[in-house]
């Protein structure tokens, strides 16, 4: 689902990621743990083309990424963020329906999947309120739902529990786990934290000092 083969990134003076080589199968779960500052967010935006790799290739669902145009390239994947980013003026149902209106889904099944998304996510009772009223768990819930909604083949989350107590944390991830096995899409979870991905048995990746491997 994801394959990137000696990919190279820099910024000016700083080379940030370097002949990088990471896989991530259709319907995997896989984490990528790096400290802060170490280039994950980097590597996920060369993911979705919000920036451009220096070299080497990156193939999502076995094609090389500049082969698609930008919009249908993005409709393959879900992104989750640390930031929620739900939009404060619309209803939760609102919120996570514009994502399928966005690609010109029809409102009936755009909204029967989303009730049924947040029903499986426990926030049935919620699809008519605001964001703003929900706690932090609740909103990166919705975020995911959101992010699903479209039946992506691939989610990316980029620190989804980093605004998150660790409790909290650690839900979110169970929950984003039992998703991925239920919905069966590939999942790429990113975070700084060692000890949430030890706390999880899952192939995880680890990118340190430009270099990506595999943790044994
Ligand atoms: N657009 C950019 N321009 C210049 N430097 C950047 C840019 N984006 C990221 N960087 C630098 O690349 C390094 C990795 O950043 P980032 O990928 O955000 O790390 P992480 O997500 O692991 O915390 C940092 O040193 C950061 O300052
Ligand atoms: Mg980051």
């Amino acid at each position: 689902m994801i394959h990137l083969e000696n990919v190279s990134k820099r910024f000016e003076q700083e080379s940030v990621l370097c002949d990088v080589n990471l896989h991530v199968a259709p319907g995997e779960f896989a984490f990528l743990q790096g400290r802060s500052g170490s280039g994950k967010s980097t590597l996920v935006k060369l993911l979705y083309r919000e920036i451009e790799r220096d070299t080497g290739s990156i193939l999502i669902d076995g094609v090389l990424i500049e082969t698609y145009p930008k919009y249908e390239l993005r409709r393959k994947m879900g992104v989750i963020f640390q930031s929620f980013d739900l939009l404060e003026r619309k209803t939760v149902l609102e919120n996570v329906m514009l994502a399928g209106q966005v690609i010109g889904r029809e409102a009936k099944e755009i909204e029967a999947e989303a009730l049924r998304l947040l029903k499986r996510v426990g926030l049935e009772k919620k699809a008519n309120v605001r964001p703003t009223v929900l706690s932090g768990g609740q909103q990166q819930r919705v975020a995911i739902v959101r992010a699903l909604l479209n039946k992506p083949k691939l989610i990316l989350a980029d620190e989804p529990t980093g605004n998150l107590d660790p409790e909290t944390a650690s839900e979110v991830l169970r929950l984003l786990r039992e998703l991925q096995q239920e919905e069966g899409v590939a999942m790429l979870v990113i975070t700084h934290s060692e000890q949430l991905v030890q706390s999880f048995s899952a192939k995880s990746w680890v990118l340190d000092k430009g270099n990506v491997y595999e943790r044994q």
